[in-house]
């Protein structure tokens, strides 16, 4: 079976993506930090997910990308700075 990784799979759109990726018979793996997302969100389809919790930029859970045949990157990016003005 495929599996698919989505990072921030338990946000707002992720958990939708997540939903019909598993009604698409995909396997999901969800690295997420639950900084804003919800296990609620996932709480229809919660027990055939496999869950990671952590934030996707740490060393240590590089191991969540283990076997995904494809990544849905859905985790913000940090907000970068704004350029400063100069004159
Ligand atoms: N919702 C919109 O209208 C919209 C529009 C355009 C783009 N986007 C982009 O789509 C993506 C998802 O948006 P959303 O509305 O579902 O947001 P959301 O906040 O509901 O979901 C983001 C998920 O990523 C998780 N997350 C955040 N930082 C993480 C990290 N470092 N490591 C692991 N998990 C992390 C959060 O816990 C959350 O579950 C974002 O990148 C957002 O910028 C959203």
């Amino acid at each position: 079976m495929t599996t698919v990784l989505v990072t921030g799979g338990v946000g707002f759109i992720g958990s939708h993506v997540t939903a019909e990726l598993l009604c698409r018979g995909r396997a999901v793996r969800v690295p997420d930090n639950f900084s804003t997302g919800s296990r609620e969100n996932l709480a229809a389809v919660g027990g055939e997910v496999e869950l990671v919790e952590g934030d996707v930029r740490s060393h240590e859970r590089t191991h969540a990308a283990q076997g995904a045949r494809c990544v849905i990157h859905l985790a913000p990016h940090p907000r970068r700075r704004a350029p400063r003005r100069t004159r």
